[in-house]
């Protein structure tokens, strides 16, 4: 069948998406790049905020309207939002045919078949959620090793010059335990479960055989990442995904005479046994029990990105706890004195939320001041959407008028922008090696003095005609992103590492010349 996938939210679904268009594909069927071509239209939705969620309801609003049109189209809810709303969401949106939680992606292509000869199925056949489903009941191995060969079988197959396919996801943890009061993620993707430690090493190798070059390891709390040997077996005696420990793990050593894999181990293993491999990074670290050893393999390791998303949430003592985050400010601060004095050059980067449940001014104050003193690379800012069956939609008030989230979340991005200026500017007149991965064309020379320098000291390449001329765009290993006159081999760049000297910088990127 003709199939079109739209992904809303994070890196997961991004992921996500990627396998479920391998597994598809490998079934016979064909991706349509436009909904209209389509005979089966898949969303891979996320609940985080409620902002996502509407975007989705109006595409539903107009599939809808194709199938009152009389037109033969299978429509399918996957991921977060799925699994949320469960099956509530048939009878607001009646056409939907099916639903697919976010843990369940390996039953895809047989509720798209049950869908496909909807008249006979029940519609119990076209649901898989983990919430209302068996699956869960069953032991963790036999439920997770299907979602698990779903990640293994992935298929494959970087273009040429093409950096996205240069640049690859590789999810090490599922789910979340944390359950922060305002987020729907462990309510949605369900329990922490680790993958075994060879699956990861295996895939990463699998990748980079195919011309990757860049691997993003993927999990909430990455660097809470611990897998006990010998503990979970499948039926055949190999390592099976694992339940992931509590919290109460991290604050003791490792039990006597269990092997384990910790995050440290892993990003070393990767590092040592994939030696092509140019970058290594990770994504989301959670601030809490981010330990030394973490940060002594990213120095001694010289194709770790050192870059760190660490999310703060917030700058209040009071609000972190209402929050249920786990830890105090000041061990936030701890936390960023130890990466600064271990490593020097890495990057910083979060997520705070303005306007969460009882957030006063002075609350708010405390998280500017947070802002100010910690030289964050950028902090991506959310105005606090409370979320049904979350502990803050159901115990706390969500009383910040949207007004005031408004103002503070504007207050604080232009404190932000001011913040990564700074961090930006230290970083001219370095040499840094750059991702090469996109070509735009600006209309207008660039507005930095800097920027005209570099056009004019680059002078063989922009195609400066009429004012526009092109630019070639790369990112730092701290993930900040440089762009620099392209040359007219541009195309034959993207997807490579170049050297790029840094001539000037802005709030939101560094200008530089291709080394
Ligand atoms: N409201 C606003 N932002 C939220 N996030 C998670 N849940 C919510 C919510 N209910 C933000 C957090 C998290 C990021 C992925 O989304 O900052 O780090
Ligand atoms: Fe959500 Fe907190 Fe888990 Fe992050 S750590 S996914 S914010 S519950």
């Amino acid at each position: 069948m003709r199939v079109y996938l739209e992904t809303f939210g994070c890196q997961m679904n991004e992921l996500d998406s990627e396998l479920v268009r391998g597994q598809l594909q490998s079934l016979g069927h064909e991706f349509v790049p436009h909904p209209d071509d389509a005979e089966v239209v898949l969303f891979n939705t996320c609940s985080v905020r409620e902002h996502a969620e509407q975007k989705v309801y109006s595409r539903l609003g107009l599939a809808g309207v194709r199938k009152k049109q009389g037109e033969q189209l299978i429509v399918g809810v996957i991921g977060c939002m799925a699994e949320r709303d469960g099956v509530d969401l048939f009878k607001r949106y009646p056409q939907v045919d099916l639903m697919c939680g976010p843990g369940e992606l390996d039953r895809l292509p047989l509720l798209i078949d049950n869908a496909a000869r909807a008249e006979a199925a029940d519609r119990s056949e076209r649901v898989a959620l983990a919430g209302n489903k068996s699956r869960r009941s069953a032991t963790l191995e036999a439920a997770e090793d299907n979602l698990e060969m779903l990640d293994l079988s992935r298929a494959f197959e970087p273009v040429a010059n093409d950096a996205r396919s240069r640049s690859a996801y590789v999810r090490i943890t599922r789910g979340c335990n944390k359950f922060c009061t305002y987020c729907v993620v462990p309510h949605t993707r369900g329990a922490e479960v680790h993958r075994p430690p060879s699956h990861v090493v295996d895939e990463c190798k699998r990748l980079v055989d195919a011309g990757v070059i860049e691997i993003t390891l993927l999990g909430q709390t990455i660097n809470h990442y611990r897998y006990a040997h010998g503990m979970a077996l499948t039926v055949d005696g190999n390592e099976a995904p694992q339940v992931g420990p509590g919290l109460a793990a991290f604050r003791k050593p490792v039990a006597p005479g269990v092997r384990t894999t910790t995050f440290a181990d892993l990003l070393h293993r990767i590092h040592e046994e994939v030696p092509a491999l140019q970058r290594l990074r990770f994504v989301t670290s959670y601030p809490r029990d981010f330990g030394n050893d973490i940060l002594e393999v990213m120095r001694d390791s010289p194709r770790i990105c050192q870059y760190l998303h660490a999310p703060a949430q917030s700058g209040s003592d009071r609000m972190l706890k209402a929050m249920n985050r786990g830890y105090t400010v000041s061990e936030y601060l701890d936390f960023v004195d130890r990466v600064t004095t271990t490593l020097p050059d890495c990057t910083i980067g979060g997520d705070i939320i303005v306007g969460f449940c009882g957030e006063t001014d002075e609350d708010f104050e405390q998280t500017c001041e947070l802002v100010q003193r910690v030289p964050f690379k950028n902090n991506f800012i959310f105005k606090y959407s409370p979320r049904p069956g979350t502990v803050a939609f159901d115990r706390l008030t969500d009383d910040v008028p949207d007004e005031v989230k408004r103002a503070r979340n504007n207050t604080l991005l232009a404190l932000q922008s001011r913040v990564s200026a700074r961090v930006h500017e230290q970083w001219v007149g370095r040499t840094v090696p750059v991702f090469l991965e996109d070509l735009r064309e600006r209309s207008a020379p660039a507005s930095t003095a800097n920027g005209r320098v570099a056009l004019s000291v680059a002078g063989m390449s922009t195609s400066e005609t009429n004012s526009t001329f092109r630019q070639i765009i790369g990112r730092s290993p701290g993930d900040l992103i440089v762009a620099m006159p392209a040359p007219e081999n541009a195309v034959e760049l993207l997807g490579t590492v170049r050297s790029a000297r840094i001539v000037g910088s802005r709030p939101l990127l560094l200008d530089g010349l291709l080394a």
